[in-house]
């Protein structure tokens, strides 16, 4: 039973100055190989490695997804493989290889594979009972909102709002990451105001949840208020001051109300999301804030991010 170690780049040779001794590495693996052997070691394609003498397989590329799935093909299990590229994902990839340790002993592991960030949205999310498909559904929106709530609570007073809240999907991250601030969630628990002209499926799809269902997948109820109803006649004179605000419902009216009424609000220093500003199937959503900025008669500072919804984010 071996080492073997997946990959002839730089990750191998990090792996290596280390302080794996090449001598303990029975082969090298590689989907590419540019030549038989590496460091003075064989060097093997994926469908040569022999798996029952595989006792531990080092992923040293950033391709750890992939190959975890390569790897499940030929039969090799998660048990046996440590990833040497294992940050900024929702999940820990080596959580279950449990015979790294014993094989290497702790302190060359922790030589190894030093600083393993990862990024920890499932911490505190997990209290708000999300599953993992829900977490991993959009890594960077997820993440994203990770790392400015972070920034949020230790510099920008206020609270958090969601304007389009559907189920809550979004919305109980928000609380599980701000859990000490107020959040205000705006929705007409009954889909699309019919001016805005969704079509009839869209409708449907969005009919489908209650104030009470959201409230019940919130990880801090007691800090979250219900505003029911179409916005903006459902804020019924509210007065309030915010840091987070995220904005998600996909047409230009309630888009454009929206910006109207949080951006003025928005502390400096403060975040607003808006989402779907980058998708072609709802095109509402970016001419509302070219309409927004004009009666600004400004830009607004934003960055846009590569998630699912291309979303956009503003900054005051
Ligand atoms: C795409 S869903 C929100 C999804 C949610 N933000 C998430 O990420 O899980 C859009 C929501 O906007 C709500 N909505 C649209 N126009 C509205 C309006 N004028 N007033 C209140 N809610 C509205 C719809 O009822 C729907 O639940």
């Amino acid at each position: 039973m071996g080492i073997y170690v997946w990959g002839t780049g730089c990750g191998a040779s990090q792996l290596i100055s280390r302080g794996l001794e090449p001598e303990r590495v029975s082969a090298f693996v590689d989907n590419h190989p540019v030549g038989p052997g590496f460091l003075g070691r064989p060097v093997l394609r994926p469908e040569e490695l022999p798996v029952s003498d595989c006792e531990l397989l080092i992923v040293t590329t950033r391709h750890s997804g992939d190959i975890a799935l390569q790897c499940s093909r030929l039969g090799l299990g998660r048990e046996r493989i440590l990833f040497l590229k294992n940050h900024c994902r929702l999940e820990d990839m080596n959580a279950p290889c449990t015979g790294a340790e014993k094989l290497l002993g702790r302190e060359l592991l922790e030589r190894l594979l030093p600083g393993q960030r990862i990024i920890s949205v499932p911490a505190r999310l997990s209290s708000g009972a999300l599953s993992r498909e829900e977490l991993s559904g959009d890594y960077v929106r997820l993440s994203t909102l990770e790392l400015i709530c972070r920034r949020l609570e230790a510099k920008v007073p206020g609270a958090a709002a969601e304007l389009g809240v559907y189920r809550g999907d979004f919305a109980r991250c928000i609380n599980a990451l701000l859990p000490e601030r107020k959040l205000y969630l705006f929705d007409s628990f009954s889909g699309f105001a019919p001016e805005d002209g969704a079509g009839a499926a869209f409708q449907a799809a969005h009919e489908n949840t209650s104030a009470e269902a959201v409230l019940a997948r919130m990880p801090h109820p007691e800090t979250v208020r219900l505003y029911p109803g179409y916005f903006p006649a459902s804020l019924k004179g509210l007065e309030e001051r915010f840091c987070l605000v995220s904005l998600d419902v996909d047409f230009a009216g309630p888009t454009l109300e929206g910006l109207r009424w949080f951006w003025p609000r928005l502390n400096t220093g403060g975040y607003l999301l808006l989402h779907d500003w980058g998708d072609p199937e709802l095109p509402g959503v970016a001419r509302a804030l070219e309409q927004y900025q004009a009666e600004l008669g400004s830009p607004i500072p934003a960055l846009p991010l590569p998630d699912i919804g291309g979303s956009l984010v503003l900054c005051k």
